[in-house]
């Protein structure tokens, strides 16, 4: 796999995401679907700040309405997503939310492939670009995150 391929990078976040909705939705034990719906709470938060911080501007351009579309969608399911972080998972009502969102997210991841990622392929767009991008916006949040755990170490 070319780790500076954007397409190749945002898939594997979507197939990350499709394993642990497999996950949650097949399960019934509340240890499993804690932990699941806990990743997928994080894995689907910083995903769609990478797409809204450096994808969907560099491909905005290909088609205006559909990036306004996908961004539409991203508002719908962070409200899902803000209401589902201030709660525990084992609530009665954490459950028909989370799968109210994963529906939403699960719809959304396909139609980027099969709407968006062709188009991306055909176009002159500079592939690689955004895909060091997305590396630094990556490398970025891993920095910010191991900095935020170190500050909180201190704290203790
Ligand atoms: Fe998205
Ligand atoms: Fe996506």
């Amino acid at each position: 796999m070319d780790n500076d391929d954007p397409i190749q990078m945002l898939v594997r976040d979507h197939d990350t995401v499709r394993k642990l909705a497999e996950k949650y939705l097949g399960s019934s034990d509340i240890e499993v679907k804690k932990q699941a719906g806990t990743q997928l709470l994080q894995v689907i938060h910083l995903h769609s700040r990478l797409e809204e911080s450096i994808y969907y501007p560099n491909v905005r351009c290909l088609d205006d309405d559909l990036v306004r579309h996908f961004e539409q969608d991203h508002l719908k399911v962070d409200d899902l997503l803000a209401t589902l972080q201030g709660m525990s998972m084992d609530e009665a009502r954490a459950e028909p939310m989370m799968r109210e969102m994963l529906n939403a997210v699960l719809g959304h991841i396909e139609e980027e492939e099969s709407e968006l990622f062709p188009r991306l392929r055909q176009s002159s767009v500079d592939m690689s670009d955004i895909g060091l991008q997305m590396q630094s916006f990556e490398a970025n949040l891993v920095h910010m995150q191991a900095q935020a755990s170190d500050q909180g170490g201190r704290r203790r």
